[in-house]
């Protein structure tokens, strides 16, 4: 709980930090300078194809989010609570608790407005940290065009940001909101946005790891590259090969 008003303190003093991990490697690297680590249901696309998030399964996102937490020792520690696994109070709090009994994060996150208040009631009662989700719903979207072009879709949002609150989400992933709409939910509630391709104005951002160091082959608009891993493993992968050809590896150095 510490952590999680931490992240609830920073609103107005300073930016939240963070990132998606779906394995211990990559949460040791990155905890250190994030507030919040996600093990995102992201994973089914960037790590297994899947064409949609709906074929994730709790058991992927509990076996990678006990890798993960082997490498997180500072940051909030945050699980996805996949397609199917929250459709009515008793089903969402059943998976709540073995994720965070299996798993030993700090927090839950689920996607939706007014469908999902009373899950996300449920959970908190039962001293389960909930963090909301809205705009692109990825577990239930028709289409991947960002939200809040339209006065209605703008007020469901707005109206669905101020319910997750009253039900004590303590944080809001606003994912692919217009600009405007995003520094209106920010201003109009205590607790932090985080953003995904929503603005500057959110309190907070997060991207996708894989997407920002280049290892995931992705082209949208809110994605910044900062690394090309992609092409480091390529190299290295290359040297090693013509290293194994020519007899040049294993050394004496590196033999018994
Ligand atoms: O699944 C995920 O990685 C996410 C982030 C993109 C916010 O929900």
């Amino acid at each position: 709980m510490k952590k999680v008003l931490k992240i609830k303190s920073q609103k107005n003093k300073s930016k939240i930090v963070c990132l998606t991990a779906y394995s211990k490697n990559i949460a040791t690297i990155i905890d250190k300078h994030c507030d919040l680590i996600l093990v995102g249901d992201s994973l089914g696309s960037v790590l297994y194809n899947f064409s949609s998030t709906k074929k994730v399964t709790l058991d992927m996102m509990i076996e990678h989010s006990k890798s993960v937490r082997m490498g997180v020792k500072k940051s909030l520690m945050v699980v996805d609570m996949p397609y199917n696994t929250y459709r009515n109070p008793k089903e969402a709090l059943s998976n709540a608790k073995k994720i965070i009994s299996q798993t030993k994060c700090d927090a839950v996150k689920l996607e939706g407005g007014k469908k999902v208040c009373q899950i996300i009631k449920t959970l908190i009662k039962n001293k389960i940290p909930v963090m909301g989700h809205l705009g692109l719903l990825p577990q239930s979207a028709t289409n991947f065009k960002f939200k809040g072009k339209k006065i209605t879709e703008r007020k469901i949002i707005l109206r669905d940001s101020k319910l997750l609150e009253e039900v004590g989400v303590f944080s809001i992933v606003l994912e692919c909101i217009e600009s405007s709409l995003a520094k209106e939910i920010t201003k109009t509630l205590k607790i932090p946005t985080i953003g995904i391709g929503s603005s500057e104005h959110c309190d907070g951002q997060v991207l996708v790891t894989d997407d920002l160091i280049g290892l995931n082959k992705i082209s949208a608009r809110f994605v910044k590259k900062y690394s090309n891993i992609e092409k480091q493993i390529n190299d290295a992968t290359l040297r090693y090969k013509k290293d194994v050809l020519k007899n040049k590896f294993p050394t004496k150095k590196y033999s018994y």
